[in-house]
């Protein structure tokens, strides 16, 4: 048990070392970013962006290597989503669940905006206690896992949860939007986000249905230009396949390793009622 311990704390320490080793060469070392047009922020300023987004990697090695705790994901699966914040950053990232990989994702893009997305006020409390930086949202789940058959026949009887709708906002009626977030989870566009939450292995537990229906309409309703990245965690479980075969689409797979797939999912012109 011990022995088990000891080498578990040794790969969470060597992974992060990898990965932020990794992310010296583009991140720390980038140019400095234009503001606007034309524009170079002040040179004060970046040199203070750059010590403290410096400050917090070295803060999140610090924090994964003394702690007992490994990230539920495997090295493998973060690759994935890492290569892409890495290529992306600073960019909108989205997180579906807090936990203990929170603050190396925020600390990958520290000049972005990375915003938790958690259903349990006592977690929250409990992991912002040890990194008061993390920007965190309590959201209220209208859905339970046991109705995820029945949200199904609901979305395809409910006209509000069509394709052709697409809206979150006060989308009462619909079920399955995420009706309630706060304005700046509906005002942003997200370039990433990453659905590894809500708890879904119990029946009474919200399941991640919302937040796969919830994530399709962000990214179709995309403006700006480029795809959404969504990354689903726990694809080996029934509901996370079904639900993304239904909004996320086959067609807009481009990885699968372990049980997580990697969607990219283009802008969607609002004229079908299915998803895909
Ligand atoms: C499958 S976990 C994934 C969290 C994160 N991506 C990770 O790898 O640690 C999803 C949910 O489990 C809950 N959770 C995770 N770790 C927890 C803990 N130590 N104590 C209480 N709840 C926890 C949170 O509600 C979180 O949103």
């Amino acid at each position: 048990m011990l022995k088990l311990a000891i080498v578990s704390l040794v790969c969470t320490a060597l992974l992060i070392s990898i990965l932020f080793r990794m992310s010296n060469n583009s991140i720390l070392c980038r140019a400095p970013v234009l503001v606007g047009p034309g524009i170079l922020p002040d040179t004060n300023s970046t040199k203070d962006d750059d010590i403290m987004s410096q400050q917090l990697k070295v803060d999140a090695v610090i924090h994964y290597a003394t702690s007992r705790v490994i990230p539920q994901q495997t090295l493998d699966e973060i690759k994935v989503s890492f290569d892409v914040l890495k290529s992306l950053t600073p960019c909108n990232f989205l997180v579906f669940g807090l936990g203990h990989d929170s603050f190396m994702w925020a600390s990958i893009n520290p000049r972005g905006t990375t915003l938790f997305l958690e259903e349990d006020p006592k977690w929250v409390r409990a992991v912002i206690k040890d990194a008061p930086f993390l920007r965190t949202n309590t959201v209220n789940y209208r859905t339970k896992l046991s109705e995820a058959e029945k949200l199904i026949e609901h979305y395809h009887k409910e006209p509000d949860c069509s394709a052709k709708k697409s809206f979150l906002r006060g989308n009462r009626k619909c079920k399955l939007a995420l009706d309630m977030l706060s304005n700046e989870v509906y005002d942003k566009e997200w370039d990433m986000i990453m659905i590894d939450g809500p708890k879904g292995y119990f029946d009474k537990a919200p399941g991640r249905m919302s937040a796969i229906y919830s994530a399709a309409v962000m990214a179709r309703n995309r403006k700006g230009s480029g795809v959404t990245h969504i990354f689903l965690h726990d694809v080996d479980r029934n509901v996370e396949k079904v639900y993304a075969e239904l909004f996320l689409c086959r067609k807009n797979l481009v990885n699968s390793v372990g049980r997580l797939w990697h969607f990219e999912i283009p802008p969607a012109p609002n004229v079908t009622n299915d998803f895909c």
